[in-house]
């Protein structure tokens, strides 16, 4: 896909960290190959040009996908739903199931529990990386909460008795098993999707169209 050399360019924003091993094979099966240091997670490099002249491609970290999208900074995002249900729905479009990053976002908690019954409790303390999501659920089971938020490492806050639970991803349960900790209640299914710029589709339909059309291969 050629185009002129004064002509806008898509960017499209990437979550740094495992979700790149499964990039890799996607991007290749769509045509998408990237500069060649973009893999190397050791690479300080933020962003790449690819093969395509009017894409450039943005790794940053998965919240900053949702947030560079929300903004404009990036046109295009791969997010994961865990993400994209922390932003309100009219921070941008979610569009296709792209498949990736399967997991799951759910409540765990020390395996020495005593009282795993958290459904009998009127208030929790929970530590999350995703406040919304955490509050919603544990309201709808008539549950207030203490939320602390912390960015990574939650399984921390349990061994150190910071909170009565921890919601957060599960996905090979090896984390939670190395931190004697016992998956209680899935909450949500999470796989990645792309995300799109209000305004980028509006005012730059027909180039976002063709990035689209790749993954919805
Ligand atoms: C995620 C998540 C869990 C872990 C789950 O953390 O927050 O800690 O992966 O994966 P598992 O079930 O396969 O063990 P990540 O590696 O993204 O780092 P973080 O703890 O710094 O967020």
């Amino acid at each position: 896909m050629d185009i002129n050399k004064n002509q806008k360019k898509i960017t499209l924003a990437v979550p740094k960290g495992r979700i790149l091993e499964e990039l890799s094979p996607l991007f290749s099966r769509i045509g998408i190959i990237p500069e060649a240091d973009f893999f190397d997670e050791n690479s300080r490099k933020l962003i790449f040009n690819s093969n395509i002249d009017f894409l450039e491609i943005v790794k940053v970290r998965s919240f900053d996908v949702a947030t560079f999208v929300k903004y404009a900074g990036a046109d295009l995002g791969i997010c994961g739903l865990d993400v994209i249900k922390e932003f309100a729905d009219e921070d941008f479009f979610t569009t296709l199931n792209l498949n990736i990053g399967n997991c799951r976002l759910s409540i765990a908690g020390s395996q020495n529990l005593i009282d795993n019954n958290w459904q009998t409790k009127s208030h929790l303390r929970i530590a999350t990386k995703y406040p919304n999501i955490t509050s919603k659920f544990f309201a709808s089971q008539g549950i207030q909460t203490e939320i602390i938020k912390l960015n990574g490492a939650i399984e921390i806050a349990s061994k150190l008795q910071l909170c009565d639970y921890i919601v957060d991803l599960v996905s090979s349960g090896r984390t939670l098993k190395e931190n004697n900790m016992i998956e209680i209640i899935k909450i949500i299914d999470v796989s990645s999707h792309l995300i799109i710029n209000k305004n980028s589709l509006k005012n730059f339909n027909y180039l976002i169209n063709q990035i689209i059309s790749l993954f919805d291969e």
